[in-house]
């Protein structure tokens, strides 16, 4: 499915039932700005619990951090994103749209690839069950065609952004003869860096105020407070610090809801170890954060990674991990091995010494550093998206009909299980708000009454809620109430005092926990 058509359903589903909200809304919104919403908030707390859960928790030696937004301006300059953090502009002289100039060579690549999957399925449908896909792929003289031109194109491109070259990047565009999307014109600016970070100021009075930046990485604010720290928790190396917060970029790219926003969350862990030890480590992180994913239950063949070609100024190995979104497979996460240059970089700058002494080695250096580094919001958008289905179904009067679910796991759900009465009246409703009151201390619960039974389980499988209990008439003479499984809509007939336990084995974290 077109990225877009993907964009505007999630979009009004997420409207309608309270996920997601463009920013400041009444007054025409704001770019790439997203406010979470009644159930939004829920599946994204339970995402982050999943993911801190999943460090802080689980081992011994990764500790949290909270730091602040607003940093020393220094920092920015240390860390290099004063003079590095760009990306490469150029603008459509008909439609005066703005667009990032390696993303259209990358979806220019993407095209490629397109054409050759085309090639390829079209083979499978000709020759069936003789089909054999290697072969094909590596002598059917179109795809080859086609493929010479995408190896050329990546070499080209490649070079030209290791080199950061613009000419060269522009000259690709128009070899290519890429076109703007909205007027499909050829008529480009040249190609411009342009500084991602957004700025204000800090302090009372114009004279005394100095420039300070919103942070662009959480990173940061856990490499200036390693000493603090390390010397506090008496940690030893090798060991972690995590932390969850907010970020901001000053995109160019926006309409993309939530996958590229100018202020989102980002949930980061720099992991601090010997020198000469960092790339076994980021081969462990790799394969835990493969397994973080793996563990939620989509489908593990939509996963995959995605070593670096062009590595970022600070690191000596870099990969991401990718889920294949209905719009292709994209970066969820980056795990990046940044060798000493953030510490190192911070020692200079600040003038404090930013060392380790190993005490079994009697070594001092400064440790080297592999992060793990995911967008919560892009998170979300995967389960999200992977968890929308649209499903046919036949509906209790036998006649075809269709129903909206969430397969959300279910430790992610926002509401873990709605208790309905049957009709509200001969002590129905009060039955099943004494249910809730038994179990809202456990699990987050929803009541509702209104319309038929059908339309409420609709509305429970819109948000994703596992477990649909109905207090009847014969709950009032044997404690028994149905409960529904939103996957597969089956029902059964359960004692109340069991309901605990049934829903506690599914939705509890620590079922996601104990997989990894
Ligand atoms: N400290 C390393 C770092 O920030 P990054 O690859 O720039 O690395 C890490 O960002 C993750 O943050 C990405 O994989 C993505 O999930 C998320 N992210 C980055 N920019 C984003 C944006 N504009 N909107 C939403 N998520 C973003």
């Amino acid at each position: 499915m077109a990225q877009e058509d993907v964009f505007k359903k999630l979009t009004a589903h997420c409207k309608e039932y309270g996920f997601i909200f463009p920013s400041s809304e009444i007054y025409d919104g704001l770019g790439a700005v997203y406010d979470y919403g009644q159930y939004g908030v829920e599946l994204k707390n339970n995402i982050r619990k999943y993911w801190w859960d999943s460090m802080v928790l689980l081992n011994e030696n990764i500790v949290g951090l909270d730091s602040a937004i607003f940093m020393h301006p220094i920092i920015w300059k240390a860390s290099g994103h004063v003079d590095a953090f760009n990306d490469p502009l150029i603008d459509n002289k008909d439609s005066k749209k703005r667009y990032r100039a390696d993303m259209l060579i990358e979806d220019q690549m993407a095209k490629y690839e397109a054409k050759i999957e085309k090639e390829v399925e079209k083979g499978r449908a000709r020759f069936g069950s003789q089909f054999n896909e290697e072969q094909f792929r590596t002598t059917n003289p179109r795809v080859l065609a086609v493929a010479e031109k995408l190896e050329n194109l990546h070499h080209r491109f490649v070079k030209a952004m290791n080199d950061m070259d613009l000419p060269a990047i522009r000259q690709i565009i128009l070899d290519e003869e890429i076109v703007c999307p909205i007027s499909g014109s050829r008529n480009w600016t040249d190609v411009r860096q342009f500084n991602l970070m957004f700025s204000t100021d800090m302090g009372s009075t114009a004279e005394s105020a100095s420039k300070i930046y919103l942070r662009p990485e959480t990173a940061q604010g856990i490499f200036v407070n390693y000493l603090n720290v390390q010397k506090s928790g008496r940690m030893k190396i090798p060991f972690g610090i995590a932390q969850v917060g907010k970020a901001f970029r000053n995109e160019i790219v926006a309409r993309q809801f939530l996958f590229r926003m100018r202020e989102f969350e980002q949930m980061e862990m720099q992991y601090f170890v010997t020198p000469g030890t960092e790339l076994e480590w980021f081969d462990h992180w790799k394969t835990v954060r493969m397994k973080w994913f793996r563990a939620l239950g989509f489908p593990e063949e939509n996963y995959r990674f995605h070593d670096h070609e062009k590595l970022a100024h600070y690191a000596n190995a870099a990969t991401d991990i990718e889920y294949k979104f209905p719009f292709g497979f994209k970066e969820v996460e980056g795990i990046h091995s940044r060798t000493d240059f953030d510490l190192a970089s911070h020692q200079k700058f600040s003038g404090k010494k930013i060392q380790y002494f190993d005490p079994d080695t009697n070594q001092t250096f400064i440790p080297y550093v592999v992060e793990t580094s995911i967008g919560l919001d892009r998170m979300f958008l995967h389960v999200l998206s992977s968890a929308y289905d649209e499903e046919k179904i036949t509906n209790a009067n036998g006649e075809e009909d269709e129903r909206v679910v969430l397969r959300l796991p279910a430790a992610l759900a926002p509401v873990k299980l709605a208790v309905f009465p049957l009709v509200r009246k001969d002590g129905l409703s009060e039955k099943a708000r004494a249910i809730i009151d038994e179990l809202k201390y456990d699990f987050n619960c929803q009541y509702e009454e209104k319309d038929s039974i059908g339309r409420r389980y609709r509305r429970q499988d819109a948000i994703g809620t596992p477990y649909c209990i109905t207090v009847d008439h014969q709950t009032m003479s044997d404690d028994t109430v149905t409960i529904r499984y939103r996957d597969t809509m089956k029902q059964d007939r359960v004692s109340i005092p069991h309901l605990r336990d049934i829903i506690k084995e599914k939705v509890d974290l620590s079922m996601l926990l104990k997989k990894l």
